[in-house]
């Protein structure tokens, strides 16, 4: 049986993604209209372990809705991996009679969580934040609409160069693992090859698809590249691809940290908001373990085993489409 919660703490870790800071203010503003008394833990798991650990109210989350970043701060813990870490984390948790936590973050931070709660008795409950959309369990997570916003803006905006000077852009997204951002970023930005991890396109084919552009009397191209691409980034393609079609008219754009900035889309804040309000209320149904996410715009409550472990893939129907329309 849970007992009951009267205290939470809520952090942010990992990559930071615009909309964390609406997510803290939904989690606080609801926990407080609970009754609740709720804490801040500065920088993630880093922050527990050294005790970073101070109350925070209603006031304190005001006008932050709109800024990117997060007022929290966040950091990738190494300690935090160890048992002792972890061990020390509790410590400082309980101490304070913290009964509950609100993880905000991605697959790390959501690891991190499992092992913990599993070690000890602290319920938590996570909220997706990471402009990598790679969290299986959720439609979208928190960060990921403002960044292809972001990058979509910039490719735009290279794009205006491209045309002028009849070039070939290779413009290298996020997206380590998942080719979320790159596949979006790609289609709302009309580009003619999208290279994402989860699928293998070579250099000939690349090349054959230039090719047939120029019988078309096509003069530039744009190219997205995610940063985990399984044929190398940006640079070593566009080098590999220039030797063959010339290397005057090439040149290579990262947008890199960019895309994680800047003030959150009317999407992320809203998004945020109900997953942070989700988040709360499903502590006090006694979940715990669980991610929260929105599936066809309901609530859902997913275990952090299958958001961490099973694989969210991209939509194939929508990597046909790409292909099709960028011809
Ligand atoms: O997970 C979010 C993300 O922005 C990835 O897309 C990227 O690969 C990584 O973080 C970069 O991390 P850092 O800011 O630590 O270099």
């Amino acid at each position: 049986m849970n007992k009951e919660i009267k205290k939470i703490a809520v952090f942010t870790s990992g990559g930071d993604a615009p909309g964390m800071n609406a997510a803290v203010r939904a989690v606080v503003r609801t926990a407080t209209y609970h009754g609740l008394d709720v804490y801040r833990i500065q920088r993630g798991y880093s922050g527990m372990i050294d005790g970073h650990i101070e109350p925070i109210g209603t006031k304190d989350v005001g006008n932050i809705i709109h800024r990117g970043g997060t007022i929290l701060k966040t950091s990738r813990s190494e300690e935090f991996r160890t048992k002792e870490g972890r061990k020390i984390a509790y410590e400082k948790l309980s101490a304070l009679g913290i009964d509950a936590c609100i993880a905000i973050g991605g697959n790390g931070t959501f690891t991190g969580a499992e092992i913990f709660t599993n070690e000890h008795n602290i319920p938590f409950v996570g909220i997706p934040g990471t402009i990598d959309n790679d969290l299986y369990g959720t439609d979208n997570t928190i960060g990921f609409d403002t960044s292809i916003n972001t990058a979509i803006e910039a490719v735009d905006r290279i794009r205006d160069t491209a045309d002028s000077h009849d070039r070939l852009f290779f413009i290298e997204v996020m997206g380590r693992h998942a080719g979320f951002i790159a596949l979006a970023t790609g289609i709302g930005s009309g580009a003619e090859t999208i290279i994402v991890p989860e699928s293998k396109t070579s250099e000939e084919e690349i090349i054959a698809t230039l090719k047939k552009g120029v019988e078309r009397k096509k003069l530039f191209s744009v190219i997205i590249v995610a940063e985990g691409s399984p044929i190398g980034g940006a640079h070593k393609i566009a080098e590999k691809v220039s030797a063959v079609i010339g290397k005057d008219k090439t040149r290579v754009a990262v947008i890199g940290h960019l895309q994680r900035g800047g003030a959150p889309s009317a999407v992320d804040r809203m998004l945020a908001s109900r997953l942070g309000y989700g988040a709360v209320n499903a502590l006090l149904a006694g979940q715990s373990n669980v991610m929260v996410g929105i599936q066809d715009r309901n609530i859902v409550y997913i275990p952090f085993h299958d958001a961490i472990n099973k694989k969210k893939p991209l939509s194939q129907d929508i990597l046909d489409m790409s292909v099709i329309l960028s011809q």
